[in-house]
């Protein structure tokens, strides 16, 4: 059963501080936090981040997951390899609420070399308040879930 609540953050070295203060965000609303690390600043591999928290999401333990690179990107690639994961990088608050609303994105990606921590924090609120508006983009969706058979 998924836990409606939960969010799981991730990244690789180049976004530690930014996913801390993510964290700390979330932790003073009403999520809770699912933070895997890693916790030091030693160089990483960005893919075995993104999927460890993909592998969260797909399971049903979070509902979302917010993962964090240097660019974004390198860990929204691995994350989208998961079954089940639609993962986009946004670097505004209009992508971040249409990737749920006509996506039903599951995680979101950002880039810390690329945005400041108060956008981020705003692009983090604008993705997880939005909902799926389902309709025409439901079958959408259904045909991205549909490459993955
Ligand atoms: C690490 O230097 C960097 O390549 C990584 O954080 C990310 O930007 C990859 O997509």
């Amino acid at each position: 059963m998924t836990a409606s609540n939960r969010v799981v953050l991730s990244s690789d070295h180049a976004a530690i501080p930014l996913r801390q203060a993510i964290a700390a965000h979330l932790a003073r609303q009403d999520w809770v936090v699912v933070d895997i690390g890693p916790t030091t600043l030693e160089s990483t591999h960005y893919p075995k981040h993104g999927e460890a928290a993909a592998r969260r999401v797909a399971s049903g333990d979070c509902r979302f997951g917010i993962i964090l690179c240097g660019t974004g990107q390198g860990i929204m690639m691995a994350a989208n390899k998961v079954k089940g994961i639609r993962c986009g990088v946004c670097a505004d608050t209009f992508s971040a609420r249409m990737i749920r609303r006509h996506n039903d994105a599951n995680m979101l990606s950002i880039g810390a070399r690329v945005v400041g921590e108060g956008l981020a924090l705003d692009i983090v609120d604008a993705f997880l308040t939005a909902d799926f508006e389902g309709g025409r983009h439901a079958a959408r969706v259904d045909m991205i879930t549909a490459l993955e058979a």
